[in-house]
């Protein structure tokens, strides 16, 4: 199974890729974190990017597209992989295409823009995992603390409101014009548009997801 997850800053593809990826047991990768984490090592990547990403732009396409080409011939995505934030412009959703990097389904996830604020100011993460939570929908067991490793969780310094927004309107501009790319496909490489409504409990998105997921696996 090879996934692309789609959606607003905040509709949930972090959340609900942790719960594909065990229930598949593919490979989630999340092209936020493995910058964040170039980042926190201080690597030439991480230097490069650490400005552009806490001002919520979006880092250059050619830096993406060889990172994503790097880590999805790694081992662990030879059961599959659900890309989480990639891509994220049609150079990006091309350069997959032109690498014949077939992709089964795509899914967005939808959440009005009205509700991600809410979602993104509440949000703690920890940073080594990628686990999120949310300090009133998701909470952790322990206030502050990771439910795994009892480490502590952080906020994400592009989590604060102005950033948000600037982010949530570079999306819309940027990235959801994906969903009419991938639409408008209807060649042999074209994957399944699959959307489904991001609102609700966390479980209730899972099981909506888990629902049209299982369309796909059992059709191929
Ligand atoms: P990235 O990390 O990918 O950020 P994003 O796409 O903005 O998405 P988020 O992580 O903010 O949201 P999410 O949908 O994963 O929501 P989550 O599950 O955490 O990218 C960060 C940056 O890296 C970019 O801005 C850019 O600079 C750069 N970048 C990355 N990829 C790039 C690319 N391909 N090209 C160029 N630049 C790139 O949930 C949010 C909160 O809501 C959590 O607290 C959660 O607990 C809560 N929540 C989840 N579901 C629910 C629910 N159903 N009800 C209530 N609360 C919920």
């Amino acid at each position: 199974m090879r996934l692309i997850l789609l959606g607003c800053p905040g509709a949930g593809k972090g959340t609900q890729a942790g719960f594909i990826r065990d229930k598949y047991n593919i490979a989630a990768i999340s092209t936020g974190d493995m910058l964040r984490a170039a980042i926190q090592s201080g690597t030439p990547l991480g230097n490069t990017v650490k400005q552009i990403v806490a001002d919520g732009k979006l880092v250059p396409d050619d830096v993406m597209i060889a990172l994503v080409a790097e880590r999805i011939v790694q081992a662990d995505c030879a059961n599959g992989f659900l890309l989480d934030g990639f891509p994220r412009t049609i150079p990006q959703a091309d350069a997959l295409r032109d690498n014949h990097i077939a992709i089964d389904a795509v899914l967005e996830i939808r959440v009005p823009d009205t509700q991600l604020l809410a979602r993104l100011s509440g949000r703690r993460v920890h940073p080594a995992s990628g686990r999120v939570y949310h300090t009133f929908y998701h909470p952790p067991k322990v206030a502050d603390r990771d439910d795994v490793t009892g480490e502590p969780l952080v906020q994400r310094p592009d989590d604060e409101e102005e950033t948000v927004k600037k982010r949530i309107a570079l999306y819309h501009a940027t990235t959801e014009p994906l969903v009419k790319y991938y639409s408008d496909l209807n060649d042999q490489q074209a994957p399944r548009l699959l959307t489904i409504d991001g609102t609700g409990s966390v479980d209730a998105v899972s099981q909506r997801i888990f629902n049209v997921l299982s369309a796909v696996s059992t059709s191929d």
